[in-house]
């Protein structure tokens, strides 16, 4: 299938010509929630409903193909009872040389196609010692020290020529709650999104801990500011998959992460099936 609308280098145009063309696609005027499902998470994209329609992402205006083993670069249209919902399999990182645009260009494309409820899920190394590996943690709070933010540039265009956006309750207390309910035992921490693509060195683990983090990784919260400055509430969670680097003997490899994201798809296609359900 090819792209049928022109590529345009303003972001918020793209998402719209985007979001016009996922509903032609997928025959649903509008989408009521997203999911980002990052490593780890992919099993939940097989429990949320009745996939509908199926697009690869390349198929859309402004989307590049994924690179990172893992991410599947596919978006399927779910029907869950009353509620459509979008699933992206897989995201772009910054640390694949993408701008922030692109990095929050599935988020905005959802908004746009109607979805007002965003949830982001990822894999990330833990930092507070009380957690273990193939945990989910709820993200209460992030910091962001990628340097870089979606919102950078000139002005965007009306409706959407806010500049500072509010990021006092980014993580909606109000979905928070509603994940709580499915799992009350659920953790919830501070995510500290860093640039990559090399995880963190231990000095760097200790620097995030003193700033308050609870857990490190490389996306999330770019997309999380995208969704905000939309104006649609986000709910955001993590899958341990390794300790943060120093925290342990031994250093961190990439295909450790994978597997125990693979080991954990079960359980965290479970959970966040449930927690949709619930949204
Ligand atoms: N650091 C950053 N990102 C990650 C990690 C980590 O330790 N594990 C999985 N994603």
């Amino acid at each position: 299938m090819e792209p049928d609308v022109t590529p345009t280098s303003d972001p918020f145009v793209a998402a719209h010509a985007a979001a016009a063309q996922l509903a032609k696609h997928t025959g649903a005027e509008r989408h009521h929630v997203a999911v980002i499902l990052g490593s780890g998470w992919l099993g939940a994209a097989d429990r949320m409903g009745d996939v509908v329609a199926e697009l690869s992402v390349t198929d859309l205006v402004g989307f590049p193909a994924p690179s990172v083993a893992g991410h599947a670069g596919v978006v399927r249209s779910i029907a869950a009872g009353p509620k459509r919902i979008l699933a992206f399999l897989g995201r772009v990182h910054l640390y694949e040389g993408h701008s922030p645009a692109t990095v929050v260009h599935a988020v905005r494309t959802a908004v746009m196609a109607g979805c007002r409820v965003v949830v982001l899920t990822n894999a990330a190394g833990g930092i507070n010692r009380e957690y273990s590996v193939g945990q989910p943690v709820l993200i209460a709070d992030h910091i962001n020290l990628t340097g870089q933010s979606p919102l950078t540039g000139p002005t965007p265009p009306a409706p959407f020529d806010i500049r500072f956006v509010d990021m006092t309750t980014a993580y909606s207390p109000r979905l928070r709650a509603a994940a709580l309910t499915v799992d009350p035992s659920l953790a919830e921490g501070v995510y500290a999104a860093f640039p990559g693509p090399q995880f963190e060195t231990p000095a760097e683990v200790r620097m995030a801990a003193r700033l308050g983090a609870d857990l490190a990784g490389m996306s999330t919260v770019l997309e999380t500011i995208a969704a905000r400055h939309l104006g649609a509430e986000v709910l955001a969670c993590s899958l341990v998959t390794n300790m943060a680097a120093g925290l342990e003997p031994g250093g961190i490899d990439h295909d450790e992460v994978l597997t125990v994201g693979r080991q954990s798809a079960e359980r965290m296609g479970g959970l966040l099936a449930e927690m949709i359900a619930r949204l």
